[in-house]
């Protein structure tokens, strides 16, 4: 394919900087962000952004478009009600997924819209993407501007983690072939394959 410096980077065509750009990073996770705003009206937009950012608490990042110029439901709806769940897309749906991309108007639901279900549990007030094996609600907790492009890195704590009887635990971890799906970019969906587990890395017999 080639290299490419910053020159190369400045004169590219918009959409194929933002496809290899935004590619480049790898394969993440799909997953989906369910919110529901102050009329009770439910949200579901596919992200690909998910960023570890801690354990204790229990914290992860999401990356969000600039919100100035276009209308984001799902932004919006996290500022009214500080809340939202992060749902891995189950490789049957990714299609479904995918289409929760497209602009729908606010009083429709991309639950419906695109085949989804609602689920819920009792003290929480987002919905749930039912289809999912591994989903979780998270309360905002910090907001982060990146003022050399105007986007937004959301750190939110789960607060409640459901992982599907299904689903093996193997270390103490899920085991996510076949249950949830890659992407790179955004529109290239892949399968997960999982390769072997391995032990803490140390030097020699180093017990640290
Ligand atoms: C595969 C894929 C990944 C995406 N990841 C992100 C993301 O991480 N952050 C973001 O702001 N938008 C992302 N988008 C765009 C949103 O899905 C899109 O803007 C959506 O319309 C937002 O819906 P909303 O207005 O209902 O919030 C992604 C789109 C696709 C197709």
């Amino acid at each position: 394919m080639g290299h490419f410096n910053t020159d190369d980077f400045r004169s590219m065509d918009r959409i194929a900087r933002l496809k290899l750009v935004n590619a480049i990073s790898g394969v993440r996770p799909a997953t989906l962000i369910g919110t529901k705003n102050d009329q009770g009206r439910t949200n579901l937009a596919i992200f690909n952004s998910i960023a570890h950012i801690g354990s204790d608490p229990p914290l992860l990042g999401l990356i969000f478009r600039p919100v100035d110029e276009v209308r984001r439901h799902t932004w919006e709806n996290i500022m009214q009600s500080g809340w939202y769940t992060i749902n891995h897309v189950h490789p049957e749906y990714i299609e479904n997924a995918h289409q929760t991309s497209a602009k729908y108007p606010t009083e429709i639901s991309e639950f419906k819209a695109c085949g989804f279900c609602e689920e819920y549990v009792a003290g929480i007030q987002v919905p749930f993407v039912k289809e999912s094996q591994v989903r979780m609600a998270l309360e905002l907790a910090e907001i982060v501007k990146i003022e050399l492009n105007g986007t937004f890195l959301l750190v939110g704590e789960i607060k409640y983690l459901h992982i599907h009887d299904d689903v093996s635990l193997s270390d103490g971890q899920p085991d996510f072939t076949g249950i949830a799906a890659g992407v790179s970019g955004l529109n290239s969906y892949y399968n997960l394959q999982f390769v072997k587990e391995l032990p803490y890395a140390r030097i020699g017999n180093s017990q640290k």
